[in-house]
């Protein structure tokens, strides 16, 4: 059903109605979201605009939004953008929307690398870039290299380093984790696909049918990714690592990282109570910077 042509308020109202339709969990603020990307307003001041026509042109976006969000394509999608941090980031259907769990990870990247003092990040998995461009936005000498296996995620981070004026500090490469590239007295942060595959297919068709698989699927137990970039860093020189990992995944990803000779192991909760960052270090004296 089309929206008809009304004042904010109505159109709201008619929009609500449609995704609450479609089984949105989160009806008004999606629409408030999408009416002022339309009307160029924040999505609060959506509120204090009740009384306001939009015009033909308004209501044409907005109601292709709405047609777009009603076939559960995430708002970030249908926006061109996500707030993560400090800063905005451009995604499209390449990249994994950056979750705002994920800011965890960012902060305690920061924490220990202020901790171990300048060196470079590794962000592995880096997607559209949220993860390294939020680190080097928020500590000026910080520089990050990005991977992925993905060529479009790729594409995506190298746009979102140019508009955040950052290209003089954060690169990115296509590798494997970081096959191929020397990480000695680096930091790794990683936010990599943990869900398990059997999993795959329970997850809402907002992120099932639009989010990319190999953003989300970490093999039969959630954990073969990470496990892959563990092997890495056993057989590297990085001063530590730091993983995001899903529900009931920060034991086994600790043990791992002992094994791969880290120790100073700590477990990170989200706001949620869910234990969210992995972070590890090398025993003291046992690495050496180049
Ligand atoms: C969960 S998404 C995270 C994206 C971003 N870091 C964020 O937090 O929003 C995982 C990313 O890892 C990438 N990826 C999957 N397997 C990988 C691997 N073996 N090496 C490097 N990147 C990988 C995917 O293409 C995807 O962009």
């Amino acid at each position: 059903m089309a929206i008809q042509p009304s004042s904010v308020a109505a159109v709201r109202r008619q929009a609500i109605s449609l995704l609450h339709q479609v089984g949105n969990e989160t009806p008004a603020y999606d629409v408030n979201v999408l009416l002022g990307k339309v009307l160029r307003l924040k999505p609060a001041e959506v509120m204090l605009r009740q009384e306001d026509d939009l015009s033909s042109q308004q209501l044409e976006a907005f109601d292709q939004a709405i047609r777009r969000r009603v076939q559960h394509e995430p708002v970030a999608y249908i926006t061109g953008t996500k707030g993560f941090r400090r800063i905005d980031v451009l995604v499209n259907s390449s990249v994994l929307v950056p979750r705002p769990e994920t800011e965890l990870l960012v902060q305690v990247t920061l924490d220990l690398w202020d901790e171990v003092g300048p060196c470079l990040v590794v962000d592995v998995g880096t997607g559209s870039g949220a993860v390294g461009l939020a680190l080097a936005e928020e500590r000026p000498t910080l520089h990050v290299l990005g991977t992925d296996v993905s060529n479009s995620a790729l594409d995506v981070a190298a746009q979102n380093a140019k508009r955040l004026s950052l290209l003089d500090r954060a690169r990115f490469s296509r590798t494997s984790g970081f096959a191929g590239i020397e990480i000695s007295g680096a930091l790794v942060t990683a936010n990599l696909p943990y869900i398990p595959s059997g999993e795959i297919s329970e997850l809402p068709p907002d992120i099932l049918e639009w989010e990319p698989r190999k953003a989300l699927d970490g093999g039969v137990d959630g954990l073969v990714v990470i496990r892959s970039v563990v092997s890495q860093l056993e057989h590297s020189n990085a001063v530590g690592a730091i993983f995001e990992v899903g529900v009931n995944q920060s034991a086994p990803v600790a043990r791992l990282l002992v094994d791969a000779g880290f120790s100073a192991t700590s477990i990170h909760y989200d706001l949620s109570g869910y234990s969210r960052v992995v972070a590890a270090l090398r025993p003291a004296g046992s690495i050496s910077r180049v």
